[in-house]
């Protein structure tokens, strides 16, 4: 299929783009570099610089190309950004996101996979967190996208269009060639491989008191290639026009602790990890992990990275030869 991949040049993006070349799809990647990096877009993939807000550059991009399907990537995702500033996340999240569905519309595609967030849920009584919890998000992050997830509804049943939604906690790993490089980077494994790396003095850690074995917050890690399959698989699943659908993506455990993390990434890298402890963040739940049941059940995922040795161990070796830029 000739897909097209929007924030094809982020971190998950880009992995997903690789993923799609390797089973044999054509993919268009289009991304204003707002975050992303043009060298990480897979050289088999052809690459547009262009912002999701421009209608008309984007629907021609896709008529141009021919495009069958889209995933959508590109947004805005730091939670504390989108306190301060949530107009931002709103013109990215939701404007972008419905300038691209006019876009498609344009161009008559009619098939969309979009990379949501399990932020749509908020601080949920119930764990593991299935499709039937309730959504209520705490920052405008959570908030934006699931204001476009309840846009494709509508926008599904009315034009003919067919999306899934994918709902995950935090992506983590790397593949061979490609890997996280966010600036400023906000995600603990990164973090953490920062500091055994030296490039960081200590990893400080919020709250060792909640109510977890070991005091520290529990979260869900999933390996980013476990993620661009999910993406695919999505993609190609058969969906009646007019139809829309929403998967949790989860590490399909009870998830790890703050400190677990940093003991398999001492483990990994064979390295001390310096450790401060701070007091607890507001809004920080103790437990966040999604139930992946309903995609393993109607999809047949199930991430085939589980482990914090396989995911820490991508992202460690990733790191020895992420360009210099990036740290
Ligand atoms: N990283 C995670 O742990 C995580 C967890 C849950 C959901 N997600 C979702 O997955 C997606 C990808 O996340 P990521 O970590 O790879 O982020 P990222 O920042 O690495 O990638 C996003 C890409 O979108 C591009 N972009 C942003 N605004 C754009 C615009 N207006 N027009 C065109 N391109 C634009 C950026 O340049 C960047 O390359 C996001 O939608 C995010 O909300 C990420």
């Amino acid at each position: 299929m000739r897909i097209v991949v929007t924030g094809g040049a982020g971190y998950i993006g880009s992995v997903v783009a690789e993923v799609l070349l390797a089973d044999g799809h054509q993919v268009l990647v289009l991304d204003n570099l707002a975050k992303g990096h043009r060298d990480a877009v897979p050289d088999g993939a052809s690459f547009s610089s262009v912002d999701l807000l421009d209608e008309h550059a984007v629907a021609t991009q896709l008529q141009r190309y021919g495009c069958e399907a889209v995933i959508h990537m590109a947004a805005d995702s730091l939670v504390g950004e989108s306190v301060a500033d949530p107009h931002k996340y709103y013109r990215t999240n939701v404007i972008g996101g419905l300038t691209l569905l006019a876009a498609m519309r344009a161009a008559a595609v009619d098939r969309l996979v979009f990379s949501s967030t399990a932020a749509v849920y908020g601080d949920s009584a119930v764990q593991p967190i299935d499709e039937d919890v309730a959504q209520r998000p705490t920052n405008p992050y959570g908030a934006t996208k699931l204001a476009f997830e309840h846009a494709l509804r509508w926008y599904c049943q009315a034009y003919k269009l067919r999306a899934t939604s994918l709902r995950y906690f935090n992506a983590a790993g790397a593949t061979a060639t490609r890997g996280e490089r966010h600036n400023p980077e906000t995600h603990l494994i990164p973090l953490v491989l920062e500091t055994a790396a030296g490039r960081s003095p200590y990893v400080t850690v919020f709250g060792d008191d909640y109510p977890t074995p070991d005091g520290t917050c529990i979260r869900d890690y999933v390996h980013v290639l476990d993620l661009a399959r999910a993406h695919v698989l999505a993609l190609l699943a058969e969906q009646e026009p007019g139809s829309s659908t929403s998967y949790n993506l989860g590490c399909g455990g009870q998830g790890f602790s703050v400190r677990q993390v940093i003991a398999a990434a001492e483990g990994v890298t064979g390295r001390p990890i310096k450790i401060v402890t701070a007091p607890r963040r507001p809004g920080d739940p103790a437990v966040l992990v999604a139930s992946s049941d309903r995609i393993a059940r109607e999809l047949g995922w199930r991430p085939l990275h589980a482990t914090l040795e396989d995911i820490i161990g991508s992202a460690w070796a990733w790191m020895q030869k992420a360009p210099v830029e990036s740290h």
